[in-house]
């Protein structure tokens, strides 16, 4: 599908697949963790935590994107007939505080084991199945952009809305 949109949606969807990567490797070793006995705990937990802020990095640097360089030019495209306010657009953006916030609740989690003096695998296996079901929903979120409003848009939009939009991301 990414070769058959234009540049500046190909850079989005480029965040996309990297952070796809970024969950599926995090969540492999999540999955690994359990093997390693308690005493790992801590130690993987503290790794864990470093490698979601990296993600919570990327994450913000994407929503960034989304919300202040491409959303308000689809917006006023995509959505032009539906009731302001009530579009797919704050859809997205309730989910991308959603997101964020869960991001650092499980970066919390993390801290919180690895500073543990107590070896704690039960909350590190809590821990991977809250970050699985992050995950899930982060799959849920890019699925959602994707098709329901970047290929659209790959179809709809003027060279003009693609020329604001390059000009909206330049500037950030
Ligand atoms: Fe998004
Ligand atoms: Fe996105």
């Amino acid at each position: 599908m990414i070769n058959e949109l234009p540049s500046v949606f190909r850079e989005i969807i480029r965040d996309h697949d990297d952070l796809r990567s970024a969950f599926a490797a995090l969540v492999a070793t999540g999955m690994k963790a359990g093997e390693q006995g308690p005493e790992a705990a801590p130690e993987t937990a503290v790794s864990l935590g470093k490698r979601l802020h990296e993600i919570d990095g990327l994450v913000g640097r994407h929503v960034r994107k989304e919300e202040e360089g491409v959303f308000p030019v689809l917006r006023a495209v995509l959505s032009a007939g539906d009731e302001p306010g009530n579009t797919i657009f704050e859809v997205l953006e309730a989910e991308h505080v959603h997101l964020e916030k869960a991001l650092a609740t499980l970066t919390g989690m993390c801290a919180s084991i690895g500073s543990g003096t107590t070896p704690s695998p039960e909350r590190l296996d809590l821990m991977v199945t809250k970050l699985r079901i992050v995950q899930a929903e982060f799959l849920a979120h890019f699925m959602k952009e994707e098709k329901g409003i970047y290929s659209r848009a790959a179809e709809v939009l003027t060279e003009d809305g693609f020329a604001k939009i390059e000009r909206a991301l330049a500037s950030l």
